[in-house]
């Protein structure tokens, strides 16, 4: 009898997923809230066929070289900075990941981050809790308007894209910075495109959707945060390390910039004594851009699939590294 394949599941993922994984492997399942601690994940990445990870389990060389087995890494995330891909290239390990079915629900928390951020809404709602609010003030909460304004985008991919349709309904402008010009999106919704520093200088509203790279680590420092005009909103719903955060304390505690929103920090959790917890023109959620009950289960579908797909030896319909096949 042919042994099913071996693979280890990083974390409790939907119903749905698990089925289609256990169903063709062998699997175990991490359970606990928290991922799997370092030492757990490399004894078990030492004797399966495939692993699903997700952004807080660090795939890196030490992994892959005690992992003999290893024939996938399957990723439920867009994003795949946790993963040494050229590692896992150069030992034949396929990685995939999960685009495109986040792309609407995250750029709907960014867009909600945005719109919290420019109007207070968190303060709004401490305001009325704590029972500071005694009456209706002309000068109370005031924030930026966003209809009518300029949005300025670090990132014109999938999420940077539907960031820009949201803008739209809102009447705003929308500007765009991306190593890579994309005239039909420009033609299609009347899009700018600017130089990195003009759309600093230009938006009233500066979204990042870049990934995390050697190129964009550290991408937004104090340089840029000074470019930025004085009523501004910062928002990232990409990856914390993009943004150098002690830059983004000094630019929201001096009022360089007006406020940010973030959903993303650097490290995840934030720590407990960041200053940027000192502020009130900041508003941080715990990295839950895609968290919709729809969207987790369509990533972890897309996972399990993409899993199941390497170890039956087709090829998955995402695929970060094809040229692991090409060999
Ligand atoms: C991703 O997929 O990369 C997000 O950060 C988590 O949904």
């Amino acid at each position: 009898m042919r042994t099913k394949p071996r693979v280890f599941v990083a974390r409790l993922i939907p119903e749905k997923a698990l089925r289609i994984i256990e169903e063709y492997c062998d699997t175990e399942v991490w359970t606990d809230e928290l991922p799997p601690p370092r030492t757990v994940l490399l004894e078990k990445a030492a004797s399966v066929d495939g692993l699903l990870t997700l952004l807080t389990d660090k795939v890196d060389s030490e992994l892959l070289s005690g992992a003999p087995r290893l024939r996938v890494v399957s990723n439920m995330a867009v994003g795949y900075d946790n993963v040494d891909v050229t590692e896992a290239t150069r030992r034949g390990v396929l990685v995939t990941n999960t685009p495109g079915v986040l792309t609407e629900t995250t750029a709907d928390l960014a867009f909600a981050l945005l719109l919290a951020a420019a109007r207070r809404v968190v303060e709004g709602d401490s305001c009325t809790r704590s029972g500071k609010w005694k009456t209706w003030g002309p000068m109370t909460l005031l924030g930026q308007d966003v209809h009518d304004a300029t949005l300025g985008l670090i990132g014109l991919g999938r999420i940077g894209w539907e960031m820009a349709k949201r803008a739209k309904g809102f009447s705003m402008r929308v500007i765009y910075y991306d190593v890579q010009r994309r005239p039909d999106l420009e033609l299609e919704a009347g899009l700018e495109y600017a130089d990195f520093d003009t759309v600093l200088r230009e938006a009233d509203f500066v979204s990042v959707h870049a990934p995390l790279s050697e190129d964009t680590y550290h991408l937004m420092g104090e340089r840029e945060f000074a470019l930025m005009k004085s009523t501004a909103v910062f928002v990232n719903s990409s990856r914390g390390p993009i943004v150098n955060q002690k830059a983004l304390y000094k630019a929201l505690s001096s009022g360089r910039i007006f406020a940010a929103g973030i959903d993303v920090t650097d490290p995840e959790p934030i720590a407990a004594d960041d200053p940027l917890l000192t502020l009130n023109n900041i508003v941080i959620t715990p990295h839950i851009a895609s968290a919709s009950v729809a969207t987790r289960t369509k990533m972890a579908v897309l996972a399990a699939e993409n899993l199941v797909a390497a170890l039956s030896g087709g090829r998955p319909k995402y695929l970060v590294n094809p040229e692991v096949l090409a060999h």
